[in-house]
């Protein structure tokens, strides 16, 4: 069984989604950059060990990058999974975890990558809007897709209102993209491609707003 090691900055719901879709896998470890992030608690009352990294105690990302890689490493993990750890990586860091880290971003890649992306959409008033879950590689949000999720964005939308609802599909891609990984139904091929032997379905078009 795989072993997965999940970082975290804040909140964690989509770790909480993780730790309660009984994945084909050991979650190991929940790791934050912040001793103040509540999802920590959310881990310890799962009976998932926890530890802090502080960005604050390291001199740079190097460094910072580094220690990390030292924990993670102690916990023998097989996979590293992002879920709203907000510290940009290093590319010796992710080139360490080549094809063993992913992260969940809340909008449709490639659009807007960074922060602020529920604001970004509702401000450009695009009609579909939605999240991704992607192989990190070097480039900031810009690694190969594993699964999205696409919602209408509604007329009186506002950031908090779109972002729960793009949240609440987080929460179902998430999971969905971890047991994929366990299972070994996808993965980053040698030319840095998602490969998988998963089911595809044709599904149905997200039209926003309607047709009536
Ligand atoms: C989630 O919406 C996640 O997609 C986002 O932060 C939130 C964390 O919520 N991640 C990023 O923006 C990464 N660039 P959570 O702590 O409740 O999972």
């Amino acid at each position: 069984m795989k072993k997965v090691v999940i970082l975290i900055s804040g909140r964690g719901s989509n770790m909480q989604a993780l730790l309660e879709a009984k994945l084909p896998c050991e979650i190991v470890a929940v790791i934050s950059n912040r001793a103040d992030a509540t999802g920590l608690d959310i881990a310890k009352a799962h009976g998932i060990a926890t530890a802090v990294v502080s960005h604050r105690e390291h001199a740079d990302r190097t460094a910072f990058d580094m220690a990390l890689a030292q924990v993670i490493d102690g916990f023998r993990a097989d996979l590293v999974v992002l879920a709203g750890f907000m510290r940009i990586l290093t590319t010796p860091f992710v080139e360490r975890y080549r094809g063993k880290l992913i992260n969940i971003h809340p909008s449709l890649l490639p659009s807007y990558t960074g922060v602020n992306t529920h604001e970004r959409a509702l401000h450009d008033g695009v009609k579909i809007h939605g999240c991704t879950v992607h192989f990190v590689t070097p480039t900031l949000d810009g690694g190969p897709i594993i699964i999205q999720a696409a919602v209408p964005v509604l007329r009186g939308d506002t950031p908090a209102s779109l972002s729960a609802r793009v949240l609440r599909e987080e929460h179902r891609i998430y999971p969905q993209a971890l047991r994929w990984l366990c299972r070994e139904q996808v993965w980053l091929d040698t030319a840095g491609r998602v490969a998988g032997n998963r089911l595809e379905q044709p599904g149905v078009a997200l039209i926003s707003p309607g047709l009536n």
